[in-house]
């Protein structure tokens, strides 16, 4: 389902807690994957989303296949588009690069999606143990 809004993003509107500058460095930062079936960063993302503009946000998975994988990313792909059509910098994500992976092993673990061949990481049980 491709319907999820992340909790603090509602165009042009702030609707929850935002990270402060000092939080920040622990937040996902542009070099961080996002797509981890396809290896694709943030980076990578937003500048495709810049330089090629998008009319819908399934238009990202042109950006290394982004999201046509097991699933998990979509809703945060779908959350770069809203903030770009909304002239908004893309917003940091409420969790530190350790818990995005978890929170997706754990998505992949509880059979919402199957991530391809080779993807990384293969397995749950391939996450290194959180540090947080
Ligand atoms: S993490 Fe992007 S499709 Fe699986």
């Amino acid at each position: 389902m491709l319907t999820a809004k992340l909790p603090h993003q509602v165009c042009g509107q702030y609707t929850g807690t935002r990270p402060t500058l000092l939080d920040r460095k622990f937040y996902m930062e542009s070099a961080d994957t996002i797509c981890y079936c396809f290896h694709v960063t943030k980076r990578k993302i937003l500048n495709f989303i810049r330089l090629h503009r998008p009319r819908v946000a399934s238009q990202i998975s042109e950006c290394g296949g982004a999201g046509t994988g097991c699933g998990w990313c979509v809703p945060y792909l779908k959350r770069y588009f809203e903030d770009a059509a909304c002239g908004q910098a893309a917003g940091s994500e409420s969790m530190t690069p350790a818990e995005y992976s978890a929170q997706r092993a754990a998505y992949i673990q509880a059979g919402h999606g199957t991530p391809p061949p080779g993807a990384m990481p293969s397995s749950p049980k391939a996450e290194p143990p959180s540090s947080v």
